[in-house]
């Protein structure tokens, strides 16, 4: 069996570049600044990297990489490779973080052991913010897909183990906090890779309680009695065409020194696997529906890091998490269910199961005193229609905590967009015989399914984050395993850092 990945050691310190006792040195250089930076750097590494720069072999582009020839005389690193960031102005936490793991995997491919990331090229960047980068991005990096592979090529696993961040600033705390989130983001990728036979809903409660039980947080999981007791029939009528029964996972996270009266919830979306239900899926391209629990995995994994970064704000995440299965005893298209608000549902198409599940866990979160509500959902094609699989879709009431949350996502180096919650989107929701239709037809898709949740949110805070084109990279890049992304982690953290825009918000 593979190990998914190992968290490297991750020391700062302020040697000379020169006596770094390491295997691979790590240099970033902006492109508008090269002369600059070689100018500081060892005459021994300079005419190499000049020349490349002049034939124009190394352009210093984003996240291009330049091996250097030879050993370097009078190093004591066995290597050196300087990673290109394009223009220094550019060099902001996303385009960072991708010089790191671009790097930092080309270490894993020569099997360097210890590495040393030089911090050389502030970018646009805080000393602070780019150690906490740097780390979060070592760990990253230090990721294997193949968990269920029984055998690999060469005969062995490889794993970086030493990371050393090479600065005059004393950015020690500002790594660790780095570390913590890179592990998280990386045990979320492990569970949303996880396929539906390995992750059914027992199983993701259990690895996901234990993965966001640290100091501070109390888990509890309720079973399907429990559910129905609460009164959720939009979320077990979504549970019923599964043999696997449905479970909802609470984290709560309470500090002495967190303000009274205001509460962060967090809920995501926990499909361990979407069928469509009975208003079954095409079978080309089903297999990525074990990925319909990101959302789930990325509150869990924030919560984890609110509570370890000991942030004084008080935060609840819920995840209601079930199959979407067409058996015998599913609901069926036409179906009205009752949801534990009182509202009612006309299920037209049983594969928008998301906003039903979603429904009752907001109305859960408010239950357990949440104020601010962010969700997070692999909730529609429609938006992967509208924003690609580069951005993720954002709604939300008032203006100032979707304000918050994309200044949030910026800092974090994650690329988030609003899209519009009109009044008059509202006529599609309109049913007959319920309350609201949860399948509002083709037409602004994405926007309707946010509409459909906001009936849930109550009148305090809310925002939605629609991951369905970012949870998942279909492609592998330099900066990114093919599979799960971990995308809204950081964002959330972020956004739990920067508190309560209280003044502003109602
Ligand atoms: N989990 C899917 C959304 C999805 C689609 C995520 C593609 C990732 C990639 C969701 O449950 C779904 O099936 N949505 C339907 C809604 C429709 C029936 C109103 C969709 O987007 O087609
Ligand atoms: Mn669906
Ligand atoms: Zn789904």
């Amino acid at each position: 069996m593979h190990a998914p990945y190992e968290v490297p050691r991750i020391s700062v310190a302020n040697t000379p570049l020169a006596s770094t006792d390491t295997d691979l040195i790590i240099i970033p250089i902006a492109q508008d600044r090269t002369d600059e930076a070689l100018a500081a750097l060892d005459a021994a590494i300079v005419d190499d990297v000049r020349s490349a720069l002049q034939r124009g072999e190394f352009r210093a582009n984003a996240h291009e990489i330049y091996s250097v020839r030879a050993m370097v005389p009078g190093w004591r690193a066995a290597g050196v490779v300087f990673v290109g960031g394009g223009n220094r102005q550019e060099i902001c936490a996303e385009r960072l973080r991708r010089m790191v793991i671009a790097a930092v995997r080309v270490a894993h491919y020569q099997k360097r052991e210890r590495i040393a990331w030089a911090d050389v090229e502030p970018g646009v960047l805080t000393a602070a913010a780019r150690a906490e980068i740097v780390a979060d991005g070592a760990v990253m990096a230090n990721f294997d897909n193949g968990l269920h592979k029984s055998r690999t090529n060469d005969g062995s696993q490889f794993f970086i183990r030493d990371v050393a961040i090479v600065t005059k600033d004393n950015t020690g705390d500002a790594a660790k906090t780095g570390v913590a989130l890179g592990d998280a983001v990386n045990t979320a990728r492990v569970l949303i890779n996880e396929p539906g036979n390995f992750l059914p809903p027992r199983v993701f409660a259990e690895k996901a309680a234990q993965f966001g039980s640290v100091a501070g947080v109390t888990a509890e999981i309720l079973d399907e009695k429990q559910i129905d007791a609460l009164g959720m029939g939009l979320f077990l009528g979504v549970a019923r065409g599964s043999a696997e029964p449905p479970r909802l996972l609470t984290l709560k996270y309470t500090p002495a020194n967190a303000p009274a009266g205001k509460m962060l919830g967090l809920v995501g979306k926990g499909i361990t696997f979407d069928t469509g239900g009975i208003s079954i899926k095409p079978s080309d391209g089903m297999e990525r529906m074990k990925d319909d629990m990101a959302g789930g995995a990325s509150v869990v994994a924030a919560l984890r890091c609110i509570a370890l970064q000991k942030l004084p704000i008080r935060a609840v995440a819920v995840v209601p998490m079930t199959e979407n299965m067409p058996g015998g005893k599913a609901i069926k298209p036409g179906d009205i269910l009752k949801g534990a608000s009182g509202l009612t549902v006309e299920v037209n198409n049983t594969d928008a199961e998301g906003r039903l599940i979603l429904g009752d866990g907001l109305w859960y979160a408010r239950k357990l005193g949440a104020t601010h509500l962010i969700d997070v959902a692999t909730l529609t094609g429609a938006v992967v229609v509208a924003l690609g699989k580069i951005t993720t879709g954002l709604w939300g009431t008032p203006q100032p905590w979707v304000d918050h949350i994309r200044t949030a996502a910026d800092r974090a180096g994650e690329k988030v967009w609003p899209m519009p919650l009109f009044d008059d989107y509202r006529e599609q929701l309109k049913s007959e015989i319920a309350d609201m239709l949860n399948s509002p037809g083709r037409p602004a898709g994405a926007v309707t399914a946010a509409m459909f949740l906001k009936e849930f949110a109550g009148d305090g805070a809310w925002a939605h984050l629609d991951i369905a084109g970012t949870a998942w990279a279909e492609d592998a890049k330099a900066w990114q395993p093919k599979g799960a992304t971990g995308a809204m982690i950081r964002t959330l953290v972020e956004v739990a850092r920067g508190g309560f825009p209280e003044e502003k918000i109602r």
